[in-house]
């Protein structure tokens, strides 16, 4: 089960990503590099990662005019991570253009996946900020069938959107759930939350899990008892 979670390392202090990798080395767990950690470091930081065995995530939700996802997708793909994601709000003709680089690149090992909505994103700021009628669930299962379409490997979405995401886009489509809170857990600016164990009850196939580990005395043992 622990192949199944990517620990957020949403850190800038290089002295805690030594002493997280160190913590977490042998677990089993892969790690999401994300924008914090990588517009810190940058490459130094998933080189490092990748070379203490844990697959990485870049977590960088690409969101620009198709060229310019395409070649940064290029310049990302020499890089030793296996996950890499873009916003499906760029639209189809950017996503095209991302998975185009992966084809390019001729990697196989690589997931390319894209964002519904964020979990922080309410149904009500969707509405009102963001100006997309509907309710989020039709927002997000419909941004999902736009990322299948598109030809992209499963989306970054809320546990709870999964069971509804496989249905429209069939169970082989990956989604990776963020938002996840063990039991009785603090929220921080997380809205669309679940706990671990239901998150795959609902279908997650990965779950991404950040401060629930990464701000626990023990950080292991805060992982073991996830499930
Ligand atoms: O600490 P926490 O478990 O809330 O961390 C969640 C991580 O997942 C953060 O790195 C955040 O950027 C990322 N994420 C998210 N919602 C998305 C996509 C990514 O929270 N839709």
């Amino acid at each position: 089960m622990k192949s199944k979670v990517f620990v957020a390392l949403d850190q800038t202090e290089w002295k805690d990503i030594e002493r997280l990798t160190a913590a977490l080395k042998g677990s089993g767990c892969g790690m999401k590099v994300g924008m914090e950690l990588f517009y810190a470091h940058g490459p130094k930081a998933v080189n490092f990662i990748h070379s203490h065995g844990f697959s990485v995530f870049l977590d960088l939700k690409l969101h620009d005019i198709p060229t310019t996802v395409g070649k940064a997708m290029s310049n990302l793909l020499q890089l030793p991570a296996v996950v890499y994601n873009v916003h499906v709000a760029g639209g189809t003709q950017m996503m095209q253009m991302a998975a185009k680089a992966l084809n390019d690149s001729g990697r196989k090992d690589v997931r390319l996946i894209a964002v519904t909505q964020l979990t922080s994103t309410t149904e009500e700021m969707m509405q009102k900020e963001l100006r997309i009628p509907g309710s989020l669930i039709e927002c997000v299962t419909s941004y999902a069938k736009l990322a299948h379409e598109a030809g992209l490997h499963g989306v970054v979405c809320s546990a709870q959107e999964a069971t509804a995401i496989k249905l429209v886009c069939g169970s082989k489509f990956v989604c990776v759930t963020p938002g996840i809170r063990p039991p009785g857990s603090e929220a921080h600016d997380q809205k669309r939350l679940m706990t671990p164990v239901d998150a795959i009850r609902a279908g997650a196939d990965y779950l991404v899990v950040g401060r629930a580990i990464t701000q626990a005395q023990d950080p292991a043992r805060a992982l073991e008892e996830l499930f």
